[in-house]
């Protein structure tokens, strides 16, 4: 029993794991024993992680190939993919500049489908092995000002069964985290606008925002073995933010 949720001992690489959610879910895993390599663009912040890095923007066919082979050379093996990194960009759909479109498609589509696939290769090499894809809300829902971003996570939970159905005769498990609102450097000054944390402590069943932390039950859930049987599934945690709302109606308790 107390084997079913352990990570230790496990390659884990968390591609965007330089801060925010992949940070803390690449510490958490390190934490509890798993040997950890995060990847992402920008060496300085990989570097204040304090765990191995490779540096690697996702977007590039060579630089995720070469990323790939760097960690199985220095570990081995590849048992876990953390697909987290991602960006954002919010504009009207009307006027939505090109350029953003392409950056965001390119990262948040493109860019994590190379690194699954890469990291894929492997995987069906050793007949096992654990993608978990970071989504959003987005991929239940729409928010207004939003749209390529929707989009793209969109993308993620189609990506997700895709590559869950194709890889599951090999023992590999593809799954995605959709994270509700998590507070990080990606959208920190958003939530301290009063008026938009009000809006939603009010819509969110458990009335907060979530912390990274929040997701690190789940992250360890699918990289374990006690999601053997668990495959292509979108898995919310948001507080029920996805699954409906409170209201104002006074009802007798
Ligand atoms: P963040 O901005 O703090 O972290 C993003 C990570 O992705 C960083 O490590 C960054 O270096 C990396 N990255 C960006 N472009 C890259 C590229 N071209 N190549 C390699 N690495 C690249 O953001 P946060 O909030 O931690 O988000 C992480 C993931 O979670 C993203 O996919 C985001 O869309 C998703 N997400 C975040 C939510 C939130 O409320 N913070 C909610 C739902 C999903």
């Amino acid at each position: 029993m107390n084997d079913l949720f352990s990570v230790a001992g496990k390659v884990v690489h968390v591609s965007g794991g330089s801060r925010g959610i992949g940070r803390a879910i690449a510490e958490a895993f390190a934490a509890a024993g798993a040997r950890v390599v995060v990847s992402s663009r920008d060496e300085a912040t990989l570097k204040a992680t304090g765990l191995p890095y490779v540096v690697c923007d996702v977007t590039g066919v060579t630089q995720v190939e070469q990323c790939v082979s760097t960690i199985v050379e220095r570990f081995g093996t590849l048992d876990v993919l953390f697909n987290v990194a991602g960006i954002n960009f919010r504009h009207a759909a009307e006027t939505f500049p090109a350029d953003k479109l392409e950056d965001i498609l390119n990262v948040n589509v493109k860019g994590n489908y190379l690194m699954a696939r890469t990291c894929g290769r492997v995987m069906v090499e050793e007949k096992r092995g654990k993608v978990i894809n970071i989504a959003s809300l987005h991929t239940l829902q729409s928010l207004a000002g939003v749209s390529a971003y929707g989009m793209s996570k969109g993308a993620i939970g189609s990506m997700t069964r895709a590559l869950a159905v194709e890889w599951a005769a090999h023992n590999i498990q593809v799954n995605a985290i959709a994270p509700g609102f998590i507070v990080t450097d990606l959208n920190r000054k958003l939530w301290e606008d009063p008026t938009m944390r009000n809006w939603v402590e009010a819509r969110t069943p458990a009335h907060r925002l979530g912390e990274p932390s929040d997701l690190i039950g789940i992250a360890i859930f699918l990289a374990s073995a006690a999601s053997d049987f668990i495959t292509g599934q979108v898995i919310a945690a948001d507080g029920g933010l996805t699954a409906g709302s409170t209201w104002p109606l006074t009802v007798p308790r």
